[in-house]
């Protein structure tokens, strides 16, 4: 006699990796989240989860971070551009007590996180967000959205030294080439070029023009894919518009360039 298949008892769920449900909880981008389950601030029910690619099941499994639980988001996605001044720094808390970029937006009451990041002495367009899901698809190395910068460099940039950025430097971590380059003023004492990179690996801007032996004196990234930092003053932000979040979701999906 063919046996009867007892019935599930419980609802068939799915797992989803740490990182990406902590990004999704708007918590923190996926590769910060990856950072937090190293330094060992995440927990799964009660145990603390140091490896990375644990999967867990957000209806059953307790997560917590810094002891504190972390929910699926419930609040709305806000996402930003803002105008960093030089002097900010992009971390959430910096043991150093330098100023934090969301001191610049402190009358928003989510909690936003920075898009990548800029340089404490790099000012520009930087993306806050508390959403785990597009700062992820933004941020992804496959997505390779173009970043503008405006850059100035102590002494003459010749056609010479132009020439040599367009073919491209080698960097410790591998060579790295601009999209575009162009030299936008030029004298002894000072140089202006504008550039633009696809990539967003740390402080690659300052390394070309160092591995160039050009001193960078002032450095701004005045452009993320389609969105222009015109008419956000320094210090200052504006909220994205649901059509510029729809479209920075579509072309990161797309892979789309600028
Ligand atoms: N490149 C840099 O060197 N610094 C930044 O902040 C961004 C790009």
């Amino acid at each position: 006699m063919i046996k009867e298949k007892p019935f599930r008892k419980e609802a068939p769920t799915e797992t989803v990796r740490l990182q990406k449900f902590i990004a999704d909880c708007g918590l923190a981008s996926r590769r910060r989240a990856e950072v937090m389950i190293t330094e060992g601030r995440v927990a799964v029910n009660g145990i603390p989860a140091t490896r990375q690619g644990i999967k867990i099941d957000p209806a059953r499994d307790r997560v917590t971070v810094d002891g504190r639980p972390v929910k699926p988001q419930s609040a709305p996605r806000l996402t930003i551009m803002l105008h960093k001044p030089q002097g900010y720094i992009c971390s959430m808390d910096d043991p150093e007590g330098r100023p934090l970029v969301k001191e610049l937006h402190r009358e928003i009451k989510a909690r936003l996180f920075p898009v990548g990041r800029l340089d404490y002495n790099t000012s520009g367009l930087l993306l806050c967000t508390n959403d785990g899901q597009l700062a992820n698809r933004l941020m992804h190395p496959r997505y390779k959205l173009e970043k503008e910068y405006l850059v100035t460099v102590a002494g003459r940039f010749d056609g010479q030294a132009l020439a040599a950025l367009r073919a491209g430097v080698e960097l410790e971590d591998g060579p790295a080439r601009p999209l575009r380059a162009e030299i936008m003023e030029q004298s002894n004492q000072r140089s202006r070029i504008k550039l633009v990179i696809a990539e967003g690996r740390n402080r690659q801007v300052r390394r070309m023009l160092d591995a160039l032996d050009f001193k960078v004196l002032y450095l701004l990234r005045s452009r993320l894919a389609f969105l222009h930092l015109k008419g956000v003053k320094r210090g200052k932000w504006r909220y994205l518009e649901p059509w510029e979040t729809r479209r920075l979701f579509k072309m990161a999906e797309e892979g789309e360039k600028g």
